[in-house]
């Protein structure tokens, strides 16, 4: 697959050099596309750098991982590129907006022609490079209303070395973002469906 990453810094570049090993050819972006040149290095001549528009238009799916302050900016960046993408949203908000929506909400509010999933943000990537392909697979979840995001998150996931494990649509994401009991936990697959279901009682 083609994959746009847009915000290749930590945890973006981080996902685009995976990627790269799991044979995907990869455009990073950002507002500075031709500061990426070191990223771009590490893609081992299966990458590229661009603005965020053309690395949009150049993917099958896209990474999105800017920090939240520049969220929507990436999003007006992208413009109409967007419309009827895969887009799985790693990037969260400090903490939940009043009335407990999520980030994920605000982005599909933002750009609602796109194919979202949220996915990949529960945990820094130490933690994911220490645990990736190890077993037992740490669940990566996956919130999303759109058949093929979903589809393809898991595909994604599964290829990085973890185990994905569907959480709900859109609105499940509350449970997975920043003041969350499922941010920052490491979730082994098999304990998944108990975890998870603890984190929705405890919303109730
Ligand atoms: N780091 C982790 O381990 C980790 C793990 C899980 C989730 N997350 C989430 O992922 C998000 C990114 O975290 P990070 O640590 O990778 O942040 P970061 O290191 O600050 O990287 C953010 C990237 O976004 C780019 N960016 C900023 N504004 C942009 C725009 N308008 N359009 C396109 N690109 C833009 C920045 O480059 P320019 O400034 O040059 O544009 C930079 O490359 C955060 O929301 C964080 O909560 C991070």
């Amino acid at each position: 697959m083609h994959i746009g990453v847009i915000g290749a810094w930590q945890l973006g570049a981080t996902l685009a050099e995976w990627c790269v090993e799991s044979g995907h050819d990869i455009t990073v972006t950002a507002r500075h596309p031709d500061r990426l040149g070191q990223i771009v290095d590490h893609l081992g001549g299966r990458g590229a750098a661009m603005p965020v528009a053309a690395a949009v238009s150049f993917a099958d799916v896209v990474l999105f991982a800017p920090n939240w302050e520049s969220a929507q900016e990436a999003i007006d960046l992208a413009g109409s590129t967007l419309i009827g993408k895969i887009v799985i949203n790693a990037t969260n908000p400090p903490a939940p907006a009043p009335g407990g929506r999520s980030g994920f909400e605000q982005l599909i509010d933002w750009a609602p022609d796109a194919h979202w999933a949220k996915a990949l943000n529960t945990l820094p990537t130490t933690v994911l490079s220490l645990r990736r392909g190890h077993d037992p697979l740490l669940a990566e979840f996956v919130c999303t209303d759109m058949p093929d995001a979903r589809r393809t998150a898991s595909t994604i996931i599964r290829e990085l070395g973890f185990a994905p494990f569907y959480a709900g649509g859109a609105e499940a994401a509350r449970l997975v973002e920043p003041g969350v009991p499922l941010q920052l936990t490491e979730v082994d697959v098999c304990r998944a469906t108990f975890v998870l279901a603890e984190a929705m009682a405890a919303r109730q």
